[in-house]
């Protein structure tokens, strides 16, 4: 695997590549590796002549500092897992090689109501920061197909809609891979690690909720449901932001379902520090 650490370095070398005919895949993290993570490679190694994949912990888009501070840093197992799945490029960028000069303050991208619901309530500046991010990774590695998973249910939209204010949709095609989860069902994150024995033995309760959303799910009124979920989640400890279901497609909350609609039950919630979130598709 090669290791790249300057921006033009690296924009230069995928240019040659490029130039020969190879196609680039491009899986962009920020460390702490863990599977999920993995299954980008993988699924990018399927389709691509040669994988790109980022580590960047992203002071952007972190809106509380402490979560910033206490995100885990695995660097040399991150770069050995990275090796036996066969990655072709790491690029780990320094903070000044991302934002000379710091993050600038008057950089916006216009998400609309993404911005505003669910995560973007509740995070308040993360998706800029999630954006001025994957603009300047794309701007240097300028893939033909980028990897993300669908665990960042929301984030997948924002991408796909930078994408678009960017006016890069025929150029960069998007591929949105399945949430891989451990065999209780949680689903894998770098933040799991900061779970306590006793916080890690509860945390599956969040996807079990979503699985009861699931199977309750009945055409008409949703309230009593989402209620339920809520206080479920509440009985096992959690202090939940929000557990919503939502159009599959836009993300908008649905109160009333028609039976047809599209469904995502979305869920973000705290065991005591650490965040989790999760989603599940209702009725694939
Ligand atoms: P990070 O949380 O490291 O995740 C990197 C990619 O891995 C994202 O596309 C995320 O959705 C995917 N991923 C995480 N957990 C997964 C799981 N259990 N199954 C499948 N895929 C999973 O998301 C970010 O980093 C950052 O916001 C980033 C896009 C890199 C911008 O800084």
């Amino acid at each position: 695997m090669r290791l790249f650490k300057k921006s033009a370095d690296l924009h230069h070398w995928l240019k040659q590549q490029k130039a020969k005919g190879k196609t680039i895949g491009f899986a962009p993290t920020m460390g702490a590796l863990h599977n999920g993570h993995l299954s980008l490679i993988e699924a990018s190694k399927k389709d691509n002549s040669i994988t790109v994949s980022s580590i960047f912990v992203n002071p952007a888009q972190f809106n509380d500092p402490k979560d910033f501070e206490k995100y885990p840093i695995t660097l040399e197992k991150d770069i050995e897992l990275l090796e036996l799945a066969g990655c072709n490029v790491l690029f780990l960028p320094s903070v000044s090689e991302i934002y000379p000069g710091g993050a600038p303050d008057n950089e916006h991208y216009n998400l609309g109501y993404l911005e505003t619901i669910l995560e973007g309530k509740y995070r308040s500046g993360h998706f800029q920061g999630v954006c001025k991010v994957v603009k300047r990774l794309l701007d240097i590695v300028q893939p033909g197909n980028l990897y993300l998973g669908q665990k960042d249910y929301q984030q997948c939209m924002v991408i796909t809609k930078l994408i678009e204010l960017m006016g890069w949709k025929d150029s960069i095609k998007v591929s949105v891979c399945p949430t891989l989860r451990e065999a209780d069902g949680l689903a894998m994150s770098s933040r799991n690690m900061r779970l306590t024995k006793a916080e890690r033995e509860n945390a599956p309760a969040i996807y079990r909720t979503l699985g009861f959303l699931k199977t309750n799910l009945e055409k008409g009124n949703l309230l009593p449901l989402k209620r339920k979920a809520l206080e479920k989640l509440i009985a096992e400890r959690f202090k939940p932001d929000y557990i919503e279901i939502a159009d599959a497609s836009t993300l908008q909350p649905i109160d009333e379902w028609n039976g047809k609609q599209k469904l995502v039950a979305v869920a973000a919630a705290f065991l005591n520090e650490v965040r989790l979130i999760d989603n599940l598709l209702l009725n694939e």
